[in-house]
């Protein structure tokens, strides 16, 4: 195995135990802060899906970004590598009572999605990338062209450099933007739309 690959692989294994571990308290304790909530409101501004729409959250956790898009109507598949997040999002579309906009939960990871090419209108990655090395956001992208319609979109965080506190946080992958819309570039994706928001810096992209 190549070193990267052995990184990554590092990386997940600890990323799993981690959201397992926290899951009870993540809500809590993420998106009670006025940083996530300009992520939100990012979200908010930019994921337009329609009633009917396919659309994925990779590393979906515990729903957040899903169940909004549940509740305008998408039809909605989730996936992330830790099941006891996905309990608690399983709780909450019995809650919301969304069960019929939501087709598909799975545990998984981003880099090898279950779905067959060109299905999905939109596909949400958030809060996830920041854990891995470029090579993985690059491999992830792959995964997502792959599974989207021409003419979809597509949603993705990465940490704001322009944010002190995120520069900081030495546990995560403080991409270069250039170095990471270089990487995008390279792929069959255009920037639609870039945000500054809190701690995240948000990208926009669309498959033509
Ligand atoms: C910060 S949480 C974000 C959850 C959700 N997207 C949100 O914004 O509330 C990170 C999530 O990424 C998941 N995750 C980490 N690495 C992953 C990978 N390689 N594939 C799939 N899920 C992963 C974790 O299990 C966790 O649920």
């Amino acid at each position: 195995m190549e070193r990267k690959d052995k990184e990554i692989e590092e990386i997940k294994k600890f990323r799993k135990k981690f959201y397992d571990d926290h899951a009870n308290d993540y809500d809590n304790e993420w998106w009670n802060d006025e940083n996530a909530l300009e992520e939100f409101k990012g979200f908010k501004k930019f994921v337009k899906v329609k009633p009917g729409d396919m659309v994925l959250d990779i590393a979906t956790g515990t729903g957040t970004f899903l169940i909004e898009m549940a509740k305008a109507g998408a039809i909605c598949y989730g996936i992330d590598q830790s099941p006891k997040m996905l309990e608690k999002l399983r709780f909450k579309v019995k809650q919301e009572r969304m069960e019929k906009n939501v087709e598909k939960i799975s545990v998984g990871t981003a880099e090898k999605l279950p779905y067959t090419d060109g299905i999905l209108n939109w596909v949400v990655c958030i809060g996830m990338l920041e854990y891995y090395p470029l090579e993985y956001a690059k491999a992830v992208l792959l995964e997502i062209i792959r599974v989207l319609k021409p003419e979809g979109h597509c949603f993705i965080d990465i940490p704001n450099p322009n944010n002190s506190y995120a520069r900081e946080r030495d546990w995560i992958y403080s991409y270069n933007l250039e170095e990471f819309e270089k990487m995008i570039k390279s792929l069959e994706l255009k920037i639609s739309a870039r945000n500054n928001a809190g701690y995240m810096f948000q990208y926009l992209l669309f498959k033509p």
